[in-house]
């Protein structure tokens, strides 16, 4: 392969990756976060796109984050909060019913990644 084809190659995923609204800069791997959402259960309370599993309202639908000022109605939302707010929301508003579901760094930040592309 030559350097042209290499590169144009190189676009492509980066362009298969990133088929989304993501703000630029987000880290993590969108495709993986999906995966986590759904191991850690996330679903039980949350609605999220792409995620399947019946209807429940105990916390918002997790779509359209993006497009968020704020999270949980405290933090200016960016991805470095959201990291917060998944791994310990107990820590931001100890009397919120979200559970601290012990999410590690990486996977976090793997869903966010995700949240912040549906
Ligand atoms: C037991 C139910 C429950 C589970 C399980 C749960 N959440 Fe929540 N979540 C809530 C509730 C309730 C809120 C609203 C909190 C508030 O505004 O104080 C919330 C808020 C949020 C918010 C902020 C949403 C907004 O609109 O501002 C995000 C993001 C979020 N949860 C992500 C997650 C992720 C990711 C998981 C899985 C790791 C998860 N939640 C698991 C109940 C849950």
């Amino acid at each position: 392969m030559n350097r042209l084809a290499l590169v144009f190659a190189a676009l492509l995923l980066a362009g298969c990756g990133n088929a989304n609204r993501a703000p630029a800069g987000t880290q993590g791997d969108a495709a993986r976060g999906r995966i986590a959402l759904a191991q850690y259960g996330c679903r039980a309370c949350h609605m999220i796109p792409g995620v399947t599993g019946s209807k429940v309202y105990v916390g918002r639908p997790l779509e359209e984050m993006a497009r968020r000022p704020i999270i949980a109605g405290t933090l200016p939302n960016n991805q470095a909060n959201l990291v917060r707010w998944i791994r310990n929301p107990q820590a931001i508003d100890p009397r919120t019913a979200m559970p601290v579901l012990g999410v590690s760094e990486r996977d976090a930040v793997d869903m966010s990644a995700y949240l912040l592309s549906h």
